[in-house]
């Protein structure tokens, strides 16, 4: 199949195309002081990691001084930088070093909501019922005589009521607020100009100093129903999610962007969850957002005829907008891949839970070694197709899921607001392993003042990066040499895609793209590529005897 590849001339060529982005946990990615917690200064030390890795840029999740009730996406002050991460003198020297490596440097903005110490907030509840403070949330009086039942039935994607009642300032039981996460964190009205105008300024203040985009948190959610009636439809409420007037403010941001000179081709990569790639693609339209991840393939178990149509899905619905795509596989809030793929037998999440925790934090018994194979399969998928990609930390050593922390030590406020029924996002977040080097893999240096603030498994020795750079069969070597060949091989003009039926072998997923053919044996036996897919140069497992093994994945090329 063709795909239309522009969007207008100016962002034909630019970067974010066909880049591979990776995502940047700081709290879990290297501590440079001691104090258990990742930081910038950190990251400035690995950035000769990153570029070795053969990425084009990172995406740093949130990094603003926050309380951290949701490490991060509880932004108390959106124009400076933690003080636990650095400070913007810290933040100016990555962004220096990253730019003087040719790294890209993307920041995760969080428009939905704030922290509740955010001076705003603090000042709405000051300021009583009514007040101009409190417009700029969503507060609303309660339902009952005594205001004691929340406005309406909205549940928070954390779990529990999207509402909290305040104490007054006089201390009489007031009025509740919106909250679509954790309590910790008020939804801001977006009628408000205040907040329109706030927002303008923060991607000035930060596309000033240098920053070249943003990860748009929740990107979906901003505007709700104006009448706040009460939602009886599912675990997707399209009263809170996907209002119509979203797109407005991408459109605004759009302006912004294109304010600056075309050469830093600054971009916007929205996290959108919308039921069907239909509405994924309205907000790529070419005045609105120039990204946005495609989860649906992330959903996928492992299983050639699912990803296939999931990602001809993508080909159709989002190639003709002449977006590329961006594709995506682990994140911060889902299970690590190696994990989700080695699910052979999956519990069903409880019943009050969300159907897609079944899709993206699957639990049950695992085998880990079926899954690294799977998930070194899918890295070379994932980065043979035409688009972007979005690398989470880690997944590059094939970190599998830490299942077993202790409840004690589950700091994610998804675990807290289930009542535990969701153990929550803490596994994939685990501070990575650098090196063999007891006590925290190097990823505090060795004077500490602070164990790793959340613990690392004895196990975690075998995924050090020293040590997998001294192994050419590593995950992390896969990697780079995928990184490297997926440069020289693949056009950023021409990114048609072309499927193969293989008879007989639905398991198998192929298709061709110039010159290379990506072929995915998903089932367990073995396959024989036919010769004119051309010569092998890159395959996720050894071959024997011209044979692919089952779970993995190969390049071909013809000269
Ligand atoms: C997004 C983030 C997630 C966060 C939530 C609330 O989904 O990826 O980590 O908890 O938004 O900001």
């Amino acid at each position: 199949m063709a795909l239309a590849s522009s969007s207008g001339p100016s962002t034909e060529r630019a970067w974010w195309r066909d880049a591979v982005v990776y995502q940047v946990y700081l709290r879990s990615f290297a501590d440079a002081d001691g104090d258990g917690i990742g930081d910038l200064d950190g990251l400035r030390q690995h950035l000769d990691y990153l570029v070795q890795l053969g990425v084009d840029g990172i995406w740093l999740n949130p990094c603003y001084p926050s309380p951290q009730k949701d490490h991060g996406y509880d932004v108390a002050d959106y124009r400076d930088i933690a003080p636990e991460y650095g400070d913007l003198a810290t933040f100016d020297a990555l962004t220096a070093d990253a730019h003087a490596r040719g790294l890209k440097v993307l920041m995760d903005l969080v428009p939905n909501h704030c922290s509740s110490e955010h001076p705003w907030f603090r000042a709405a509840v000051a300021a009583g019922p009514g007040s101009p403070e409190r417009a700029r949330f969503i507060f609303r009086d309660g339902r009952g005589d005594d205001g004691a039942t929340p406005p309406n039935n909205w549940s928070s994607i954390f779990g529990g009521p999207a509402w909290t009642r305040i104490v007054e300032p006089d201390g009489t039981p007031g009025q509740w607020y919106l909250h679509l996460f954790d309590a910790a964190q008020p939804d801001f009205d977006w009628t408000h100009p205040d907040v329109i105008g706030m927002f303008d300024d923060v991607l000035r203040f930060w596309f000033d100093r240098g920053v070249d985009g943003f990860r748009i948190d929740v990107a979906a959610a901003l505007y709700k129903h104006p009448g706040l009636p009460d939602w009886t439809g599912g675990h997707y409420n399209e009263y809170t999610h996907n209002r119509p007037q979203v797109h407005e403010v991408y459109r605004r941001w759009r302006r912004i962007a294109d304010s600056y000179a075309p050469e830093r081709e600054l971009t916007f990569v929205g996290e959108i969850w919308v039921p069907g790639v239909a509405d994924l693609a309205a907000y790529l339209r070419p005045d609105e957002l120039h990204q946005a991840f495609y989860f649906d393939l992330l959903k996928q178990p492992w299983n050639g005829q699912l990803f296939r149509s999931s990602i001809d899905g993508a080909l159709t619905g989002i190639g003709s907008t002449g977006a590329t795509i961006t594709w995506t596989l682990a994140n911060h809030d889902v299970h690590r891949t190696v994990t989700r793929y080695g699910i052979v037998r999956a519990d069903e999440p409880h019943e009050s839970l969300d159907r897609n925790l079944a899709f993206i934090r699957p639990r049950g018994e695992v085998d880990t070694a079926l899954g690294e194979r799977r998930s070194r399969a899918a890295c070379l998928l994932l980065l043979a197709l035409p688009g972007s990609q979005y690398l989470y930390q880690g997944e590059e050593l094939g970190l599998p899921e830490v299942l077993d922390l202790p409840d004690q030590v589950r700091q994610d406020p998804t675990w807290f607001r289930s009542e535990g029924l969701d153990p929550g996002r803490d596994g994939s977040r685990v501070p990575l392993p650098w090196t063999a080097q007891a006590p925290s893999f190097g990823f505090s240096p060795t004077q500490v003042t602070a164990e790793p603030w959340l613990p690392q498994p004895q196990w975690f020795v075998k995924y050090a990066a020293s040590e997998q750079l001294k192994d050419a069969d590593s995950t992390l070597a896969l990697h780079r040499r995928a990184l490297r060949v997926r440069r020289d091989l693949f056009s950023t003009v021409d990114r048609a895609v072309t499927w193969i039926d293989v008879p007989g072998r639905d398991d198998v997923l192929a298709f061709r793209r110039d010159s290379v053919t990506c072929v995915v044996v998903f089932g367990d036996t073995p396959l024989r590529p036919p010769a004119e897919w051309g010569s092998i140069v890159l395959c996720s497992a050894p071959v024997h005897q011209g044979q692919l093994a089952g779970n993995s994945a190969a390049w071909l090329h013809t000269p």
